[in-house]
């Protein structure tokens, strides 16, 4: 049953917030592992642009450093930054001690980091990454903030991933249903504190990011690589919001734009217990608003399980916006 809320609730952060290790740990167990592969890009993109040290990184929203720590292998130092302390505090229980000793955790928005008091030796950034949190955040503020931290020469690397794609259509169409449900429990957005929220994630996922300007004053060498983006990048179809928004191109003159047809690319086997699993990280703690409708998501799970026979290869629409200070 959806109720009025006068609380600021927007979308993941604040349902996240309070949580403790254990839903950390099952967040990065329901999620997609990037490919080293993906990686190896942004570094390949890092080495060939600019200046290509690689001392310091900087993962902006870390949530519990999983990202962090990948990148962790390829860099001297890592800072992981993000608003939600718990999740800061969850990181040194689940990332190995010999990752852990060379990365520093940070409590702050992305749009206030350069004020928010990094150790002087750690601010001076060669690669910026923003995984699965753009959406979140005021875009050209945040962008500013990177800027700053970000040494001329050196790379900010934003993506966000999407819904899983299946084998078989009609395994898309029943998760599109039970998505679409599950954000309908969390109605109403319109005329509440969380709305501009809602609205900015929307419309970054419906522009497949495109609506996030790098400008030409402070970037150069702009790409934006679209994996599997013949799908939606948005988790549920536009019937679980209770607005419209459309898409946004503030794409440069100079972008270049990469649409990729992969659908190899970061596979995993998953079955409906895995998807259900994402879709309770990607909406956390919705079973409380769903009440007695909760049965429903549990009866399109078991048509999703029937439909799937078992485990089998799904894949993600991803975009990749890569960019070097100047
Ligand atoms: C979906 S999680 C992503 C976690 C991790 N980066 C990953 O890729 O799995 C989004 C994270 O962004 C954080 N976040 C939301 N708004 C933020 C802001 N304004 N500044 C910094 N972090 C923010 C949330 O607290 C959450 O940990």
């Amino acid at each position: 049953m959806s109720q009025t809320s006068t609380r600021l609730e927007t979308p993941f952060t604040t349902a996240a917030l309070g949580s403790d290790a254990s839903f950390w740990e099952s967040y990065i167990a329901s999620r997609p592992s990037p490919s080293e592969d993906f990686f190896r890009l942004i570094n390949e993109y890092h080495a060939s642009h600019g200046d290509s040290r690689m001392e310091v990184a900087h993962d902006v929203g870390t949530g519990p450093g999983n990202i962090a720590a990948r990148l962790a292998r390829y860099y001297d130092q890592v800072v992981g930054s993000d608003v939600n302390e718990q999740a800061l505090d969850a990181a040194p229980k689940l990332i190995s001690p010999d990752l852990l000793k060379r990365m520093t955790f940070v409590r702050s928005p992305a749009e206030g980091l350069v004020t928010a008091g990094i150790p002087t030796n750690l601010q001076n950034t060669d690669l910026l990454v923003v995984s699965e949190c753009m959406p979140l955040l005021d875009a050209p503020r945040a962008l500013e903030a990177f800027h700053t931290l970000i040494r001329p020469g050196g790379t900010v690397a934003i993506y966000f991933y999407g819904r899983p794609i299946f084998q078989d259509p009609v395994c898309d169409a029943i998760y599109d249903r039970m998505a679409t449900r599950i954000c309908q429990f969390l109605l109403p957005f319109q005329g509440t504190p969380g709305e501009p929220f809602h609205r900015r994630g929307a419309e970054g996922l419906v522009s497949f990011l495109d609506n996030i300007a790098l400008p030409a004053s402070d970037w150069e060498n702009v790409e934006r690589h679209k994996w599997n983006c013949d799908y939606p990048l948005l988790f549920n179809s536009p019937d679980g919001f209770d607005f419209e928004f459309h898409p946004v191109d503030r794409r440069g003159e100079g972008d270049i734009t990469h649409d990729i047809v992969d659908r190899d690319f970061w596979a995993h086997e998953w079955d409906a217990d895995n998807v259900k699993a994402y879709l309770d990280s990607v909406y956390p703690h919705y079973r409380g608003q769903a009440g007695e409708s909760y049965a429903e998501v549990e009866a399109m799970c078991e048509e999703l399980r029937a439909a799937m026979g078992g485990k089998q290869k799904v894949t993600f629409s991803v975009v990749l916006v890569l960019g070097t200070r100047k």
